[in-house]
């Protein structure tokens, strides 16, 4: 009788639950205090069970940097994110391998900042849209405003589509697909989809055709207009519809390339600024002094006649950039990236078993207090040159990095610094103290029960 012998995994230290699943369940209470615990105990390397899945969690600005664009070829998106493939499709979000690569080379350069800029006055026109509609002296939910406006902003800059008249009806077939997402997230979550009658699937093919149908229609109408040789307007979309690179051999995309890459723009490129925006407003009401200090700067570039600044302002807001580098360090709207590892991988000298997570989290690692003094106060002047320079390039990462990082972020970046001085401009916002702020981390960091905030002219 032969024998064998069993190879045995070391892992790296981490916490170990007796009871089956006891650590998912802690994981979706309360992912960040979880994971913060997790950071502060194991350090660099932790790994843990959730449920019958191994996950490494890597908290080490270099490890994030080898899985992210070193080796990066190693890895393939965690179930997170194939998750979103029920609306999203083959998207640049959710696409693999050679096909991302060369579909993501093809829109990259509709996102170069040159061609940003010309997106700058629907930016503004909008943020003035919503700031006439308040009320001096109201209470409003300024998440969901800020989710209105970023929505008619991706709305008008990638399709060319008007979305005031139904506004609500797309801002609720979003989220009623982002809560889809997280529910099939949930421990036996792909149950759910096995019973199509359940009323939560009615709802998603419900939300999923509404969207569908508006980014058909503008897909069709752009074609027309472009094969009628009419008049352009200067969306995303038709970009994207002229988009071939001859040298590499790719050709024009497909309805169906485009209606995926469209979407997958649409969903990624508005929840996440909200938030940013969402929590920015917030910190500057919670703190006065900085607030004053923003106003200085918007008044010296707009002086007393100019109502809104303009795309060309932008790099002289410099205390504005900082203000939001600070925001999306403390409340980064992508608070967690996942990857699979595709085969053995080695990291910190552990070999991590193909098939297993590698999770990052830009919420811990932009608390981590060993690369930022004081990590959980909010002080924009952190950011000078000199601190930037010695920064390890992975301690702060909102937008991910290497060929899968963030494609939006020099969109996200403009329409923020717009955003944040035009309506600060404007309005004095103060957080209302009886409301509660609790962090939801869904797909993004949002505010549990919105922002409630009495918005004061100035
Ligand atoms: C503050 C705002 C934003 C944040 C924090 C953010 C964050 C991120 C992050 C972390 C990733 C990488 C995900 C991963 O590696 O798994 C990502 C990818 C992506 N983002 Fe953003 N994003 C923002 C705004 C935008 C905007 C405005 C757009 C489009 C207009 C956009 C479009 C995309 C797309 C298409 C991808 C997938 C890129 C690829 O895999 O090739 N994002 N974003």
């Amino acid at each position: 009788m032969g024998y064998y012998m069993k190879s045995v995994i070391e892992y790296p230290p981490g916490p170990t639950d007796i009871l089956p699943y006891a650590m998912a369940r802690k994981f979706l209470q309360d992912p960040l205090k979880t994971l913060i615990n997790i950071s502060r105990t194991y350090g660099d390397i932790a790994h843990f069970k959730f449920g019958r899945q191994n996950v490494y969690f890597i908290n080490h600005p270099d490890y994030i940097e080898d899985v992210l664009v070193t080796n990066y070829k190693n890895f393939i998106k965690s179930k997170g994110l194939q998750v979103s493939r029920r609306l999203l499709g083959n998207g640049l979000v959710t696409s693999e391998g050679e096909y991302h690569d060369r579909q993501r080379h093809l829109i990259q350069p509709t996102f170069y900042p040159k061609r940003i800029k010309s997106y700058a006055d629907v930016m503004i026109k909008q943020a003035l849209n919503v700031s006439s509609s308040w009320q001096n002296g109201t209470v409003i939910d300024i998440h969901k405003e800020m989710t209105h406006l970023t929505l008619a902003i991706i709305c008008k800059t990638v399709l060319g589509y008007d979305v005031k008249p139904e506004v609500d009806e797309v801002g609720d077939a979003l989220l009623t697909c982002m809560n889809y997402f997280n529910r099939l997230l949930m421990p036996f979550g792909e149950l759910i989809e096995k019973i199509p009658i359940l009323p939560i699937n009615k709802g998603f093919r419900q939300a999923k055709t509404k969207l569908d149908s508006i980014v058909y229609r503008m897909i069709n109408e752009h074609r027309t207009k472009l094969d009628k040789s009419q008049e352009k307007e200067d969306d995303l979309l038709f970009t994207l519809l002229q988009a071939q690179d001859e040298e590499a051999g790719i050709g024009r995309m497909t309805d169906q390339q485009l209606r995926d890459e469209v979407m997958t723009i649409f969903l990624a490129g508005h929840e996440t600024t909200a938030n940013a925006l969402t929590w920015t407003l917030y910190l500057l009401s919670e703190h006065p002094t900085i607030e004053k200090r923003l106003q200085e700067e918007i008044y010296s570039i707009l002086g007393d006649d100019r109502i809104s600044v303009t795309a060309d302002d932008v790099p002289k807001l410099e205390y504005t950039q900082k203000i939001v580098t600070e925001s999306l360090r403390l409340y980064p709207p992508a608070w967690a990236l996942g990857r699979q590892a595709i085969n053995d991988y080695e990291v910190g000298g552990y070999t991590i078993p193909k098939g297993s997570i590698i999770l990052m989290s830009q919420y811990v690692l932009h608390r981590n207090p060993r690369y930022f003094h004081e990590p959980d106060r909010f002080y924009p002047d952190r950011w000078t040159e000199e601190f930037k320079k010695q920064l390890p390039r992975f301690t702060f990462f909102p937008f991910g990095g290497g060929i899968r990082g963030c494609v939006g972020e020099p969109f996200a970046w403009m329409e923020a610094i717009l955003l944040i001085s035009t309506l600060c401009r404007q309005w004095k916002m103060k957080h209302v103290p009886s409301h509660k702020v609790v962090l939801k981390p869904l797909i993004t960091l949002r505010p549990k029960y919105g922002m409630c905030m009495k918005i004061t002219k100035r």
